[in-house]
């Protein structure tokens, strides 16, 4: 379906719940682990809606909205195999009014981390997701913990502005290795993905630290970052050990905290995080 008709039509048919997945495309085994959570969360009687939308306003001028992988015959067959009711994969044109002026900011969770160094990134993701939420009315929406902060910024909107949907969280799917699949690791360079998996090191490292009874945040960002410096081609963005509801950097750690980090390798930036 490409149109917001199309898709509430659909919505008005459907007997059962409906449960959303949100994703942009370029679906991998990190997608493919939500629609399956969505699956169960649906039941027998109920519907799974993918949606598929490389959302312009979440990328910043200099980002790679131009050269984002968009498989669409693939991503098709995998939702097919996975029993996907519907997919909804508008264009930019259906989502977006040239002379749009209305948006969803979220003030607080959304400033540290990605939200600095990436200026107006949560905004487009709220106001998407609000939207999405409008368009489909879904029961349930389910989202990955790979993406920490958006599910936080997410959980705040839908409290804060009496959004009727219930929110799922995915855990974090990796390649053998550990590092998180992401539609963005088709960028790297053999050398790069050679060098990624220190990111899950640096912060498995932290974590048995944690377990071990290390508290001081410096501490903790000092071992993960000694484990991603030592990779000649990784430069980075943010490691911060903050507050695992409110996402603020916290001094001393504490159980439910969480570690996350943002690195570069050459043109790609990729994100993970660890909750203790
Ligand atoms: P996208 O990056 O396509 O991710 C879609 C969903 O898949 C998100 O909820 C993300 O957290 C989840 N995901 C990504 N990698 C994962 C992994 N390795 N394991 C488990 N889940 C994973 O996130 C977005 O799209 C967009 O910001 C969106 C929410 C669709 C709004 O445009």
């Amino acid at each position: 379906m490409k149109t917001i008709a199309a898709v509430r039509r659909w919505r008005a048919g459907a007997a059962g719940p409906v449960v959303l997945v949100p994703t942009m495309g370029a679906l991998h085994a990190g997608h493919v682990s939500l629609m399956e959570k969505a699956r169960e969360e649906a039941g027998p009687g109920g519907a799974v809606i993918v949606s598929i939308f490389v959302n312009p306003t979440q990328f910043g001028p200099k980002e790679d909205l131009g050269r984002y992988p968009r498989p669409w015959e693939a991503d098709r067959a995998k939702c097919a195999r996975l029993g996907v009711a519907a997919i909804f994969r508008p264009e930019p044109g259906e989502m977006y009014a040239d002379d749009r002026s209305t948006w969803v900011n979220e003030e607080a969770v959304s400033q540290g981390l990605c939200g600095a160094s990436r200026p107006g990134h949560f905004r487009g993701v709220a106001t998407v997701v609000l939207k999405l939420f409008n368009i489909v009315d879904a029961d349930a929406a389910v989202f990955g913990r790979k993406d920490l902060q958006q599910c936080r910024v997410i959980a705040r909107m839908v409290r804060d502005l009496d959004v009727p949907i219930r929110l799922v969280w995915g855990e974090t799917v990796r390649e053998a290795d550990g590092l998180a699949l992401s539609s963005r690791n088709v960028y790297l360079s053999e050398e790069e993905r050679r060098q990624a998996p220190a990111l899950r090191r640096g912060l498995l490292a932290a974590r048995a630290a944690f377990r071990k009874g290390e508290e001081r945040a410096a501490r903790l960002r000092a071992i993960v970052a000694r484990e991603i410096t030592s990779q000649p081609l990784a430069t980075v963005d943010y490691i911060e050990v903050v507050d695992g509801s409110s996402l603020a950097p916290v001094k001393r750690a504490r159980r439910g905290d969480a570690i996350a980090l943002a690195v570069w390798f050459g043109k790609t930036r990729l994100i993970d995080n660890v909750e203790m």
